[in-house]
C-alpha cells in the first residue's frame, strides 16, 4: 500500500487501554482505567432482558428512546429546576464519548480555536483536530487544580469558538463552585464561544457538595452542550450509553453529525435506562455517599503508604503524590508500579500537552472494599 498521511499522528493506543493490558499481563490490580469492578444493579440488568424478550431489537429512534429523553428531562427539572424539551434538546448517544466526538464536529470549523483546560480528558483534542479546529490550552492551578479565569479570559480571541470544561473533573477530582459558573459565564459574554460540558460525574460530588453544571446557570444553559453518561451513573461502562442536553439550535446540528456516526443507540438499553431511571431515583441519589464511602476507605488506606493525597470534591478518582516514594517520572512510575509492585495507575502527565513535570499518579477507586483493602496493602509495601 501507497504511504498516506495521518490525520493524528502524535495519537497511539490509549493510556487507559495500554495500562490496562500492562495490569492483566503482570497481573497487577487494575485501579488505572475508570469503571468499577462490581455490577450495575440486578433490577436494571433484568430489564434489559425483559426488553429484549419483549421485542426491542431494532434501530432505536435516531434522536433516542423517547421514555429515555423524558427520564432525562424530569431528572434535569429535579436537580436543576429547568424545563428541558424531550423533543428537542436532548439526544442519546454512545456514551460520553461519541456526545464529545459530535458536539465538537457539530461546532467547531476549520480555524476556530477551542480552549481546553489541563490536564484533561484524552478525547477533547483529538476530536478538535478532526474538525480542523485548534486547541489552545490552559493549565488548571496546581494543588487544587481550580480554573485560573483570568487566564481563559486572556486566552479568549475571536476565533473561540467553544470552551471545554469537566465538572467534576478527571483526572483531578476537583468540582466547580458556583462562582466558577459565574465566572465563566463573564469570561464567555459578548463572545461567539460556546461551552461544551462533560459532566459525566455529575452524580458524584462530595461532602454535601452541590453539583454546579451548566444547566444550573440561565446564561450558561443557553449556550452549552451539556454531555452525561448514563454508563458511569449507573455502574454500566461498557453499555456505552450517554446523553448530551443543548438548546435546540445546538441539538439540530449535533444530530446531523451523530446519524451518520452512530445513527442509534442500543434499544433495550435505552429501554431499561427508562424504565430504571423513573422506578428507581434513589440510585442517582444514593451515589454520591456510595463513593464517598470509597473514597474515605481509600484515602484511609493511603494514609498508611508514602503516597499523599487531598480527598477528591468528586469523581470515582483519587490523585496521589508519590514524590516521598519516587523520583522517575510519572510515565516510568506508573509502569514499574504495575510490573514491580502490581498496583496499575494512571500518570497525569498524560493528560497535558506538553506533559509537565509532577509527580502525581490517579487511582480510581470505583472498586470492592476487598480489591481497594489488596492494593492498599502493597502500595503500603513501597
Ligand atoms: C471526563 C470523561 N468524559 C467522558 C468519558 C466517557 O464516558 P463514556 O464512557 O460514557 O463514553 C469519560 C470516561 O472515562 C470521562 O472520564
Amino acid at each position: 500500500m501507497r504511504r498516506f498521511p495521518s490525520k493524528l499522528p502524535e495519537v497511539g493506543t490509549t493510556i487507559f487501554t495500554v495500562m490496562s493490558r500492562l495490569a492483566a499481563e503482570h497481573s497487577a490490580i487494575n485501579l488505572s482505567q475508570g469503571y468499577p469492578d462490581f455490577s450495575p444493579p440486578p433490577r436494571l440488568v433484568e430489564l434489559v432482558g425483559a426488553h429484549m424478550r419483549a421485542g426491542a431489537n431494532q434501530y432505536a429512534p435516531m434522536p433516542g428512546w423517547l421514555a429515555l429523553r423524558e427520564a432525562v428531562a424530569q431528572q434535569v427539572l429535579a436537580i436543576h429546576r429547568r424545563s428541558i424539551c424531550a423533543e428537542s434538546e436532548i439526544t442519546v448517544t454512545a456514551g460520553g464519548t461519541e456526545a464529545i466526538f459530535c458536539a465538537v464536529q457539530a461546532v467547531v470549523h476549520p480555524g476556530d480555536e477551542v480552549i481546553l483546560l489541563e490536564p484533561a480528558y484524552d478525547s477533547y483534542e483529538p476530536s478538535v483536530r478532526l474538525a480542523g479546529g485548534t486547541a489552545v490550552r490552559v493549565p488548571l492551578m496546581r494543588p487544587r487544580f481550580d480554573v485560573d479565569w483570568e487566564r481563559v479570559r486572556s486566552a479568549i480571541g475571536p476565533r473561540t469558538r467553544l470552551l471545554v470544561v469537566n465538572t467534576p473533573h478527571n483526572p483531578s477530582g476537583a468540582a466547580f463552585a458556583r462562582c466558577d459558573l459565574e465566572a465563566l459565564a463573564d469570561a464567555i459574554r459578548g463572545t461567539d464561544a460556546l461551552v461544551l460540558a462533560d459532566e459525566v460525574y455529575e452524580h458524584m460530588v462530595y461532602d454535601g457538595g452541590l453539583h454546579h453544571g451548566m444547566l444550573g446557570h440561565e446564561e450558561l444553559a443557553g449556550r452549552s452542550l451539556v454531555v452525561s453518561s448514563l454508563g458511569k451513573t449507573y455502574h454500566a461502562t461498557g453499555w456505552k450509553v450517554g446523553y448530551c442536553i443543548a438548546p435546540a439550535e445546538l441539538t439540530r446540528e449535533l444530530r446531523k453529525v451523530h446519524q451518520f456516526v452512530q445513527f442509534s443507540v442500543a434499544s433495550p438499553l435505552q429501554a431499561a435506562f427508562a424504565d430504571f431511571m423513573t422506578e428507581a431515583p434513589a440510585h442517582r441519589l444514593e451515589l454520591a455517599a456510595f463513593y464517598q464511602a470509597k473514597r474515605d476507605h481509600f484515602c484511609g488506606l493511603l494514609g498508611r503508604t508514602r503516597f499523599r493525597c487531598r480527598p477528591s470534591a468528586g469523581t470515582y478518582f483519587q490523585l496521589a503524590d508519590y514524590s516521598a516514594v519516587s523520583d522517575l517520572p510519572d510515565v516510568e512510575f506508573t509502569r514499574r508500579l504495575t510490573i514491580e509492585h502490581g498496583v496499575a495507575a494512571i500518570p497525569v502527565s498524560v493528560f497535558s500537552a506538553p506533559p509537565p513535570a509532577e509527580r502525581l499518579v490517579r487511582f480510581c477507586f470505583a472498586k470492592d472494599e476487598a480489591t481497594l483493602d489488596a492494593a492498599g496493602e502493597r502500595l503500603a509495601q513501597i
